[in-house]
């Protein structure tokens, strides 16, 4: 680790946990990641059922490769569908972007027609997954599969990106514990070492797809991540509650990027939409890099 992540590190305590944004200054502390890439800012493009053709894909990859060279504190993802992996792997051999899932099945392998096993994405290429988005759960995927399946996930050594949300926000503050719920059912009686290894994208559904409300507000997302920490702090403790790698998805383009990351105490995005179009992605990934030489320095 280098002297600079390591003074980094030095200050993650200073993330306070606690149910008020207002407590908090608008500054997030420089931290660290829990997982182990390179950097402690994370975007990830999810392509869910896009683009059309493996060609269009490998165009879209390399004009996202093409411009990552000079970005150094952001690790980057792309989360193409499984029969692209590995051609897309094959056209890469930097280390700038990794390649991810969109999901794995809760098997290796076995008689489970049109699954694909956590093995076999990390065989072509894939470094991490994307687990429980919630299109998938809509299909029918329960807190209980996402939880076998990040099992699965990290016994072939993946990443896996977990995603939370609320279907709705209400003024009442129901939606608080609807993601204290998840995050309990999902994560209470695991290890620490477990968690450590996980990412978690808190992703409104509302706030997601073309039909949405648009991107939450930079206040209720620094107020939510602060909550999510407060309820992973009871089920681990502070520590590991503040070194939790915490990603906001949700309508996230190139001009709401730069205020969503700053001072909001999220690590990165998960994309959607904009991760289609290499100029937005880029645009994302040039304001959370910004944002980090600016905490960096
Ligand atoms: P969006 O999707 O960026 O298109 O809103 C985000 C997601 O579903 O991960």
């Amino acid at each position: 680790m280098s002297s600079k992540k390591s003074s980094l590190k030095k200050n993650k305590s200073k993330k306070n946990v606690t149910t008020s944004a207002k407590k908090q200054s608008t500054k997030s502390t420089p931290k660290k990641t829990s997982v182990d890439p390179e950097n402690q800012y994370l975007v990830v493009g999810n392509w869910k059922a896009n683009p059309e053709t493996l060609v269009e894909a490998r165009n879209l990859f390399n004009e996202i490769k093409n411009n990552v060279r000079q970005v150094r504190l952001t690790d980057i993802v792309v989360c193409p569908p499984f029969v692209y992996l590995d051609n897309l792997n094959a056209l890469y051999k930097g280390k700038k972007i990794s390649l991810g899932a969109q999901t794995v099945y809760s098997e290796q392998s076995g008689s489970y027609t049109g699954e694909v096993g956590a093995e076999m994405v990390k065989s072509v290429g894939a470094k991490y997954t994307i687990i429980g988005h919630s299109e998938r759960r809509k299909m029918g995927e329960t807190d209980e599969d996402v939880k076998a399946r990040i099992n699965i996930a990290l016994s072939s050594e993946l990443v896996p990106i977990v995603c939370i949300g609320e279907k709705e926000r209400d003024n009442d503050g129901e939606y608080l514990s609807v993601i204290r719920d998840q995050i309990q059912a999902i994560f209470y009686g695991t290890s620490r070492d477990w968690f450590r290894k996980v990412v978690i994208a808190y992703e409104p559904i509302w706030a997601i797809g073309k039909n949405s409300k648009g991107a939450v507000t930079m206040h209720a997302l620094h107020e939510t991540a602060i909550y999510i920490r407060k309820v992973l702090s009871e089920i681990f403790d502070k520590k590991t509650a503040l070194a939790a790698t915490i990603l906001y998805g949700g309508s996230v383009d190139a001009s709401n990027a730069t205020e969503l990351i700053d001072g909001t105490q999220v690590d990165g995005f998960l994309v959607g939409r904009a991760s289609l179009e290499a100029g937005s992605f880029l645009g994302i990934v040039s304001a959370v890099e910004e944002y980090a030489k600016k905490q960096s320095s």
